[in-house]
């Protein structure tokens, strides 16, 4: 556990006046973490504040976590709710001990730290061996005050992709037929039908990711302006599966080591003028741009960009491709 400090907590809703408040007066401890704890937010402080602008607070001792820049070499680790994953070669280089010791400095209400020792195709699942705590099978995470139930081990899912869930869903415009093809627990479709009134079909071949989808759609219905429809299929079988004469205006393809394996389906699923947005798995990135111009002939390239490394000298790249007019 973390040192005991004094925090001022509040409701969340008041907690952005009140960290004003107290930064303002010099009060906070700044090498330490503001924590969200259900609805309440605890800020360590150095002292208790004589009034905070209007807003009832109360103090409690607390144990918050180190902030990450404190330590001069972190682990590189992923933060999944009370979870910490961290890839084998962490632990090539580094005692187990020290990479979970500072972990816990870093997050002191971990209750578990795996080690991603490779990915299984063709679900991509992760597996997954205790390196210390308690195991845990589900967690629950956010991203942009969407939350994500990931059943660990069962299903893909990557934190870093946060971002780049919100670019794609923010280039969708209203009205729109989106199609994701490889949709995983619902990365991209739920950020897409929490901006926009689009109708997403979001599809994936792995039953629980399918049902976690589902279960993601549910818990979020509040913040969802448009529709997404869940399917359990194999993406080679989507083209039947669309209602008769409806085209996507968008198709997501996140299947970096074989997407382009599915071009007759892009093909199929896209309406003329469409946009792809294709994710390749490259160590360059210029052979990655003549696979996708020789794959799709006649479509467009209009962007590309690095969306994550992937191991030393490799990065998944998406492609965002216009399919012509007239075909
Ligand atoms: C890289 S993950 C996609 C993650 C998701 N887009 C996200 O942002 O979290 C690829 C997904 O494709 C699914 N998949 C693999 N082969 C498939 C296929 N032939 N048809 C449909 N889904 C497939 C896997 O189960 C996995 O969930």
């Amino acid at each position: 556990m973390g040192e005991k400090v004094l925090c001022v907590e509040v409701e969340k809703t008041y907690a952005e006046k009140a960290i004003k408040a107290l930064r303002r007066n010099n009060l906070i401890l700044e090498d330490y973490l503001i924590e969200r704890v259900g609805d309440k937010v605890l800020i360590p402080v150095a002292k208790t504040p004589e009034s905070l602008e209007d807003t009832f607070f109360r103090i409690v001792e607390c144990a918050p976590g180190y902030k990450k820049k404190l330590f001069a070499n972190p682990p590189s680790y992923d933060s999944l709710g009370e979870v910490a994953i961290v890839r084998s070669r962490v632990l090539e280089q580094r005692a187990p001990e020290e990479v979970v010791g500072t972990l816990l400095k870093i997050h002191p209400r971990l209750k578990a730290v795996y080690v991603k020792e490779e990915t299984v195709e063709e679900y991509r699942v992760p597996v997954l061996k205790l390196l210390w705590g308690t195991p845990v099978e589900e967690v629950i995470v956010k991203e942009y005050g969407l939350s994500f139930k990931v059943r660990l081990g069962k299903v893909y899912y990557n934190p870093r992709l946060t971002e780049e869930h919100r670019r794609v869903a923010s280039l969708v415009r209203n009205g729109e037929v989106v199609v994701d093809l490889f949709s995983g627990i619902g990365g991209f479709p739920l950020h897409i039908a929490s901006l926009k009134t689009a109708l997403v079909l979001a599809n994936d071949l792995n039953p629980t990711a399918h049902e976690l989808l589902m279960e993601n759609v549910k818990s979020n219905m509040k913040k969802l302006k448009g529709i997404v429809i869940a399917l359990n299929d194999d993406a080679r079988n989507i083209p039947e599966r669309l209602p008769r004469g409806e085209l996507a205006d968008r198709v997501i393809a996140n299947l970096p080591k074989a997407s382009l394996g599915f071009v007759e389906v892009y093909n199929q699923v896209l309406a003329p003028g469409g946009v792809l947005h294709l994710y390749v798995l490259t160590r360059d990135v210029y052979t990655a741009i003549d696979d996708v111009s020789n794959a799709l002939q006649g479509w467009r390239i209009i962007g590309h960009r690095l969306v994550l490394e992937y191991s030393p000298g490799s990065g998944i790249y998406r492609f965002d491709i216009v399919k012509p007019k007239h075909v």
